[in-house]
């Protein structure tokens, strides 16, 4: 299959083609989305041949404007009208039961449908012209890093969808934040750039990322948690303070310059953890590229955007 590139005055046609039932990847303010259209069973199907994606792994259905969730979903509970009042347009995705509008390929089977409004305003204009709800997941192979650049996406994905949306690299870096606020007890499913401390002001009850999912849990509640993710080839290590022995083959990212990082081959200092979150993937890409065997990445504080980041960090260094 030829991928089209497209570019920013042409954004009209990458809504024509998810219409058409085509793949087409653009960017987000999280990451880039690899979209098709959420109500084709067919289209969906192919998202995840080529993200290569177990089926089992529901996916976040994007829209333009409140209006068209609501033939999406059987119920929308208080606690989530709060949040999607506060947090939408933006960078969180919201769990919703199901209505049958929605392909049960997107779903993965499960009778609940995340659902997210994203702020970029290449995507919301997209959303705009395609008029249909949109099935994406982070435009990158399954187990990757996600794509925060259309170059990242052209190296996983080039020839195995219908377009590229070649837009600005993401502000934010890491995928949203989702939570389900479909029963009594509202919780963090996955951490992100909307953070537990900003949503506990909207549903002062919200249960916080718990971190280490169980099996069982995972299932029931996010399976997406429980597949390899965010991974490099590379081997990531997590360091806090100063770096193991010598280190010339190794690349570091962090916030500090830590003992031993002037042995590592490159070094990339961050400004905040903001930044830190959004140059992550591209710098386990860059490393990945050059052949490097071993990333040293610095430990964040656990609070704001740190816990979303520190999860990353956690999944790639897992072996
Ligand atoms: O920022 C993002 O969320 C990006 C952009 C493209 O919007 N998308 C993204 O999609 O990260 P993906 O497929 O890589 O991650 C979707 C996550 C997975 O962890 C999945 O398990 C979870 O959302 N998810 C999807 N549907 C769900 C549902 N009904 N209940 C609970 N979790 C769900
Ligand atoms: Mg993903």
């Amino acid at each position: 299959m030829k991928t089209v590139y497209i570019h920013e005055n042409q954004l009209a046609t990458a809504g024509e083609l998810l219409a058409n039932g085509g793949l087409v990847a653009f960017p987000t303010e999280t990451v880039y989305g690899l979209g098709a259209d959420a109500r084709s069973d067919e289209a969906i199907r192919c998202i995840f041949e080529a993200k290569g994606r177990p089926t089992d792994n529901p996916l976040i259905v994007h829209v333009a404007s409140f209006e068209q969730i609501y033939p999406l979903v059987l119920d929308v509970t208080a606690a989530t009208k709060r949040l999607m009042v506060r947090f939408w347009p933006g960078p969180i995705t919201l769990v919703f039961p199901k209505s049958k509008l929605v392909s049960n390929v997107v779903t993965a089977g499960m009778d609940t449908v995340a659902i997210r409004i994203p702020s970029h305003p290449w995507a919301h204009a997209i959303l705009k012209h395609a008029q249909i709800p949109v099935a994406a997941p982070s435009a990158n192979r399954s187990g990757s890093p996600s794509a925060t650049t259309w170059q990242a996406v052209q190296q996983d994905l080039d020839q195995r969808i219908d377009a590229i949306v070649c837009g600005p690299p993401t502000d934010i870096g890491l995928e949203s934040t989702v939570v389900d606020a479909t029963g009594e007890h509202p919780r963090i499913l996955r951490p992100g750039k909307i953070t537990w401390e900003e949503l506990v002001k909207v549903c002062p009850s919200i249960i916080p990322y718990s971190g280490h999912v169980d099996l069982e849990n995972a299932v029931l509640n996010s399976p997406g948690l429980r597949h390899r993710h965010y991974q490099p080839r590379a081997h990531v290590t997590l360091v806090h303070g100063h770096l193991p022995g010598v280190n010339q083959e190794a690349w570091f990212i962090g916030l500090n310059k830590s003992s031993g990082t002037d042995s590592c081959s490159r070094c990339l200092y961050c400004d905040s953890v903001e930044d830190y979150s959004a140059r992550l993937f591209d710098f386990f890409r860059q490393a990945d590229d050059a052949g490097v065997r071993t990333i040293f990445c610095e430990e964040v504080n656990e609070s704001g955007i740190g816990v979303a980041l520190m999860d990353r960090l956690r999944r790639a260094s897992q072996s």
